[in-house]
């Protein structure tokens, strides 16, 4: 095992870890936000069933939610702390971000790789408040009393406050993924001068994916009224009670 623990020590395996999480974490939003998109067919039912279908195994549920949050947590350490290695080897890096300067077509500030750390802290500020509205239901145990998982989507982004964190939240995503993707496969050796153009432009179309697809949830629950109401559904668990 002692070549495991160094290999997590080195450099080249946190980062190789961040890769894998970060793959799992792209992974799951293609999953989650398909589970969302159902909200859109007209009645609710269709997403009230799926949720209830996902909350039937619930071995399945908690293995999963374990898995997604030891991601989440290793992927943030790592983050910190290949982070610190940059800023140790501070000098090197100022000169790498001199000879790029010139081929950029985004102002440094704001290109992609740079805003890693920014955008993964406002996705991560922006998850926080997710897991406490809609796993804790903090701070609206008695609006969502007796309500269905769909009638909750409407109810929580229908708040002005949560769908300004939430829009945020989506675009930051978005443009976090949109590096974070082609970044990842080359770190686990997807990486040829053939195919690199390739994989950046998937790598961005699915940051824009990503950033619209979830965004869209909150813009609609603001700008579409009725649309993500559903008042006459309920899930066969609400109904139970
Ligand atoms: C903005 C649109 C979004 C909507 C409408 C939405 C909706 C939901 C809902 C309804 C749940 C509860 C699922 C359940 O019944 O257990 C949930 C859970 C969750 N969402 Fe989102 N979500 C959105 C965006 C995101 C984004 C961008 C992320 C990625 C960081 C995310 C990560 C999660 C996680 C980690 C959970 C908990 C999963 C679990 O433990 O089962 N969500 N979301």
């Amino acid at each position: 095992m002692s070549w495991l623990t160094g290999f997590l020590k080195s450099s080249v395996g946190r980062k190789f870890v961040m890769a894998i999480t970060g793959l799992f974490l792209c992974f799951f939003l293609v999953i989650h936000l398909s589970g969302n998109l159902l909200l859109y067919i007209p009645g609710g039912q269709v997403y009230v069933d799926y949720a209830e279908k996902l909350h039937s195994n619930e071995e399945f549920l908690i293995l999963a939610e374990i898995f997604l949050f030891a991601a989440f947590a290793l992927h943030i350490v790592l983050a910190f702390s290949t982070t610190k290695d940059n800023l140790n080897a501070r000098k090197k890096s100022y000169r790498v971000v001199e000879s790029k300067r010139k081929d950029r077509a985004w102002p440094i500030a704001f290109a992609p790789d740079y805003m890693m750390m920014i955008t993964g802290l406002i996705g991560f500020a922006f998850l926080v408040v997710h897991i406490a509205d809609f796993k804790l239901e903090w701070m609206w145990t008695d609006a969502l009393a007796g309500k269905s998982s769909a009638q909750k989507v409407g109810i929580i982004l229908g708040d002005s406050v949560r769908s300004v964190i939430y829009l945020a939240g989506s675009l930051a995503l978005g443009y976090h993924v949109s590096h974070g993707l082609q970044s990842a496969c080359q770190t686990i050796g997807f990486n040829h001068p053939k195919y690199n153009r390739g994989l950046k432009i998937i790598s961005i179309a699915f940051g824009i994916i990503v950033a619209i697809g979830f965004s869209s949830f909150p813009i609609i629950a603001q700008l579409v009224p009725g649309m993500l109401d559903f008042p006459d559904i309920v899930d066969v668990e609400v109904s139970r009670h």
